[in-house]
């Protein structure tokens, strides 16, 4: 039988932990997030109305609990933010967590951040992380826990550091955190909707005309050029006999690179490419990042973009095979499963993130897609859970 515990939920969003925990026996006692649209949604779905901004909330005000869970916020060391860790604002919230677990002394914590919380500032910023909970009397692995949710067989590449802490008296000296020891499939397909589910209007998400013809136009040039397929972004731009005349000298290599790439790609394949150049130059959505592509289904994979998973991103047209689908962001790139010519819904995004399809999502996609973006896999926190928790859940 399962036991009963405590938990709190900061930086709540859509309630990750809060779904994971509460399967396993956790009341929660206590959520917070600063964002109205995620407390709105987290009370629809818990009952539980989440306080504000967590710096204003008093310490001594959080009730007694046996677990603190936190993901705490990630824009100042996402590769994504500008970087600046501890010294933005949204880095020093981890001292919030800090000021919360010193009053409180849970005797367990699960935090999550973005991969780069190691990394960031030379490892500094996880040395800082790993010394302030030491010194509040916490136990877990020096090597950071590195997981993804296409680890345990959920279509989706995520990487994201999760710190797991024992309180020293109530730790178990043997608890080593494992990770499966196989690699199970992924296939992109196991979380999109079938005819069994209740469907939204499906042609929101369907591909405009312009769409479908920049990435025809894509198909026919990997159709057409001489394999192996270019690995390396594919940048239109670089075709035009004008631009030879530009030197390279001053660039960076890699920049200087890629365009040689593209040169030696296009003396390869040029007559095919007059003629594909041609045929683009009628369809006025083929510029910008829309003229780049991005292959990373890999050099000998089938040359059919329609049977990848694509994304129109700043950088290029990005095409990935459809094993798992690239980490959910807060920003809207959403995926494209080319083999249906349309775009994630927000219930196939919240399948990503293990949720279960009682959920009620934001009603707004926009708002949706961000929040599950930022939201935690609620099968990973689960699969933690189980091995950290053992003595109360
Ligand atoms: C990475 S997300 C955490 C997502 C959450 N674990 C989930 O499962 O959805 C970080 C959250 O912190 C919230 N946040 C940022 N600053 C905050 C503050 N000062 N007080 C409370 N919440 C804050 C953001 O609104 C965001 O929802």
């Amino acid at each position: 039988m399962k036991k009963k515990f405590k938990f709190i939920d900061l930086f709540c969003g859509l309630g990750g932990f809060h779904v994971a925990l509460s399967k396993l026996g956790g009341t929660c006692v206590f959520a917070s997030d600063i964002d109205s649209d995620c407390r709105q949604v987290y009370k629809d779905n818990f009952g539980l109305e989440p306080h504000g901004d967590i710096t204003k909330v008093d310490e001594k005000d959080i009730p007694a609990h046996d677990v603190l869970c936190a993901g705490f916020p990630c824009q100042a060391f996402s590769k994504a933010g500008k970087r600046e860790g501890m010294t933005d604002p949204r880095g020093t919230l981890f001292f919030d967590v800090i000021r919360i677990v010193e009053h409180h002394k849970p005797s367990y914590l699960m935090l999550e951040n973005v991969r780069n919380l190691v990394g960031h500032d030379d490892g500094n910023t996880w040395r800082v992380v790993k010394e302030h909970l030491r010194a509040l009397g916490y136990v877990f692995p020096d090597e950071p826990i590195i997981f993804s949710p296409h680890m345990l067989g959920i279509p989706q590449f995520r990487e994201r550091v999760f710190i797991l802490c024992q309180r020293k008296d109530v730790a178990r000296r043997n608890l080593q955190i494992k990770k499966p020891l196989t690699k199970p499939e992924c296939h992109a397909e196991q979380i999109l909707l079938t005819s069994d589910d209740t469907t939204p209007d499906i042609s929101r998400y369907t591909l405009s005309n312009t769409e479908l013809k920049v990435l025809d136009l894509w198909n026919e040039f990997i159709r057409g050029v001489k394999p192996p397929l270019p690995t390396f972004p594919v940048w239109t731009e670089e075709f035009r006999e004008v631009n030879r005349c530009t030197s390279l000298e001053n660039l960076p290599a890699w920049k200087r690179n890629i365009i040689l790439r593209n040169r030696a790609l296009y003396d390869r394949n040029k007559p095919f490419i007059d003629a594909w150049l041609k045929r683009c130059a009628a369809c006025s959505a083929f510029a910008g990042a829309k003229a780049k592509l991005e292959w990373q289904s890999g050099e000998n994979a089938k040359p059919n973009m329609w049977e990848n998973i694509l994304q129109f991103r700043p950088s290029g047209v990005r095409v990935k095979r459809p094993t798992y689908f690239p980490a959910l962001v807060a920003i809207t790139q959403t995926s494209i499963v080319g083999s249906l010519r349309r775009r994630l819904t927000p219930r196939e995004t919240a399948r990503l993130q293990s949720f279960p399809d009682s959920y009620k999502l934001h009603p707004n996609d926009r708002i949706a897609y961000r929040q599950l973006g930022n939201s935690v896999n609620v099968e990973v926190v689960q699969f933690f859970a189980r091995q950290l928790l053992k003595s109360v859940a």
